[in-house]
C-alpha cells in the first residue's frame, strides 16, 4: 500500500511513523508514507495557502489553487482508490471503514487546516471525508496519523501475530474481552480460573460471554447495529 498525505505542517506527521508497528511495517516494505508539503504547490511568490474567506467571516480558508496542483501531480502518476479529506465534519471512523481501506493500493489523504478547504476541493477532488471523533483539532495531521495507524496494523504481515488483530475491540461489533498475564495470583487478586484450565472450547465459551457482557455494559450502541 502507498499513502500520501498533503499537510501544510509535515512535521507533525514525522513521529508516528518513525517508531513501532507503522515503522516496521515501512521497513518491511508494506507500506510507503509519501508526506507532501502543500506550501512548495502555492501558485504565488508569497507561497499563499490560504487567503479570506468570501462573504467575511473570522477564520481562513485553504485555497483550491495548491492543492489542486498538488493532488493533480499525484494523480499523473497513478491511480488513487481514494483521496481522503480529514475534517471534523466528515463521517466518523470505525473499525469497519479501517478494514476497508487497508485493502486499498493507493490512497490520498489531505489535511485540513484553519477553517477547513474550499468547498470546491470536496466537491471535485475528495472521495471520502473523514473525522476521527466529535471534537476539533488544530488540524487533520493528528487524525490523518490515527487513520493511517487503524488502516495499516490491519495489513497482513504488519502485526507479528495475524490473528491478533482479528481479535481486537470492535472487529466483530464487540468490545475485546478482558486478558491477564503472570502471575496467576497477584496479592489476592487471582486470573480467572477458567483461563488456567486448558480447555480451549471452555475458554472461548467464555471470552464470548466476556466480550458480549462487557460491551452490554460499556458500549451497548453497538449491539444495536
Ligand atoms: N480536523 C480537525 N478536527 C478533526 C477531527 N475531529 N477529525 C479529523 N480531522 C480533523
Amino acid at each position: 500500500m502507498r499513502i500520501d498525505i498533503i499537510s501544510v505542517v509535515p512535521d507533525l506527521l514525522t513521529s508516528p511513523f518513525s517508531a513501532s508497528i507503522l515503522k516496521r511495517a515501512i521497513d518491511k516494505g508494506i507500506v510507503e508514507i509519501h508526506i507532501h508539503n502543500l506550501r512548495e504547490y502555492a501558485t504565488d511568490n508569497y507561497k499563499s495557502i490560504d487567503d479570506y474567506q468570501f462573504g467575511g467571516g473570522a477564520g481562513m480558508v485553504m485555497m483550491i489553487a495548491p492543492i489542486d496542483k498538488c493532488i493533480s501531480d499525484l494523480k499523473a502518476e497513478r491511480d488513487y482508490d481514494e483521496i481522503i479529506y480529514m475534517t471534523p465534519d466528515g463521517k466518523t471512523l470505525n473499525q469497519g471503514t479501517s478494514n476497508e481501506l487497508s485493502l486499498k493500493e493507493n490512497i490520498m489523504i489531505l489535511c485540513g487546516h484553519y477553517k477547513g478547504v474550499d468547498q470546491r476541493v470536496r466537491d471535485h477532488f475528495i472521495t471520502r471525508e473523514i473525522s476521527i471523533g466529535d471534537y476539533v483539532l488544530s488540524g487533520g495531521e493528528l487524525g490523518a496519523a490515527v487513520l493511517c495507524d487503524s488502516i495499516i496494523r490491519l495489513i497482513p504481515g504488519v502485526l507479528g501475530n495475524e490473528t491478533s488483530a482479528l481479535t481486537d475491540s470492535f472487529q466483530d461489533n464487540l468490545l475485546a474481552p478482558p486478558v491477564y498475564t503472570r502471575p496467576a495470583s497477584y496479592k489476592d487478586w487471582d486470573v480467572p480460573e477458567v483461563l488456567l484450565s486448558g480447555n480451549f472450547p471452555k475458554i472461548e465459551a467464555w471470552r464470548e460471554e466476556q466480550a458480549y457482557e462487557r460491551t452490554k455494559a460499556l458500549r451497548p450502541d453497538l449491539l444495536d447495529d
